[in-house]
């Protein structure tokens, strides 16, 4: 599944770049600036480890009406969330049903869909995202005139996934096992082992609403968007940003000490920077980088690209983003705005990393 390529020599660091600036920032923790050996540091000591999914990779999963990869399944991200890219069927989808145990988030990236969420009917399409909050019923379907494709998110994962493993079991989508008078039953108590509640007589009279997000906006100089996914929302746990990347955008290397990050490329090409690895990736690929891992990306499409990132739990690093932006702190290009963004990373747990490229 790894398809790391080794990286090319480190260029020593010029006069003042971000190397000799952070040796000069008190804020910035000596024993860890020590450790930075030309440009790079790794500590591996963390958990779970990093890793590159490439489009057409991943564990294959068919759900009858939807199929594709579990990119990042529960034991690769310690059980914080699993990730699907998959295809739906053209007038197929999940009927009403409400998750106790945990919240979805979809992101269409091909195609139409119905996306009901508590007594909300959202009509969406590419480059929508929608927050499905647990313990609020919701459903979709794929409409339109051709087969949609689609990110779904579920936070936490493990349960989750136990679930679609016994569904490919046992063989039956749930669109068809809720229209089958014989296998109603059972499929309702199957799913309710899993925390799970099928409504056979469908959502109306709920009345908490999804979320259908594009905002707040967040600029970072060369590279900036729309909150799919805000901490408020999912009460901290996660925060999704989608991104348009300028050519050669992107932040300086960095430690997240408290969140893992999962990179999604949608368009145009990157370089990343993982571990002590740089890989270059395009459009499906996916990077995940867990806390305690060094890691960078950079656009290198003349074009531009656009990406999708999704940081869990959200509620830190939503407040250093959303700060950063505030202080037009990015790209950090001048002294002052280095110290400032190392001081500001600092404060959140986020170590900034002299530049790789
Ligand atoms: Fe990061």
């Amino acid at each position: 599944m790894l398809g790391f390529q080794k990286r090319p020599p480190i260029k020593a660091a010029k006069e003042n770049t971000m190397q000799n600036l952070i040796q000069a920032i008190p804020v910035f923790p000596t024993s860890q600036v020590a450790a930075i050996p030309s440009g790079i540091i790794a500590p591996q000591q963390a958990s779970p480890s990093p890793l590159i999914v490439r489009a057409g990779e991943g564990h294959y999963t068919d759900q009858g009406v939807y199929r594709g990869y579990l990119k990042l399944d529960a034991h690769t991200t310690d059980g914080t969330f699993i990730l699907l890219d998959v295809e739906a069927d053209l007038g197929k989808g999940v009927p009403p049903h409400v998750h106790h145990l945990e919240d979805e988030t979809f992101y269409i990236q091909q195609g139409r869909f119905q996306i009901q969420i508590g007594n909300h009917l959202y009509e969406v399409g590419p480059g929508d995202t929608l927050f499905a909050p647990r313990n609020i019923a919701h459903s979709w379907y794929c409409t339109g005139e051709e087969p949609g494709r689609l990110f779904i998110l579920v936070t936490p994962g493990a349960n989750f996934e136990a679930y679609m493993h016994e569904m490919t079991q046992g063989g039956q989508a749930p669109m068809n096992a809720m229209q089958d008078p014989e296998a109603i039953a059972a499929f309702m108590a199957m799913t309710e082992h899993y925390g799970m509640t099928m409504l056979p007589h469908g959502i109306e009279g709920t009345p908490e609403r999804g979320i259908l997000s594009k905002g707040p906006f967040i600029d970072l100089g060369d590279h900036r968007g729309h909150r799919g996914v805000n901490s408020n929302d999912s009460r901290g746990t996660l925060m999704w940003l989608n991104m348009d990347v300028d050519f050669q955008g992107g932040p300086p290397p960095h430690i997240h000490w408290r969140e893992d990050e999962t990179f999604i490329i949608h368009k145009g090409r990157f370089r990343v920077l993982l571990g002590e690895d740089i890989v270059e990736v395009g459009p499906g690929d996916i990077v995940f980088a867990p806390r305690g891992h060094a890691h960078d990306w950079q656009c290198i499409s003349e074009e531009g690209g656009h990406a999708l990132g999704i940081i869990t739990p959200g509620e830190n690093f939503e407040t250093f983003a959303s700060e950063m932006d505030r202080q037009q702190l990015m790209p950090p290009t001048s002294p002052g705005a280095i110290e400032k963004l190392l001081a500001l990373g600092d404060y959140h747990g986020i170590q900034m990393l002299p530049p790789v490229w």
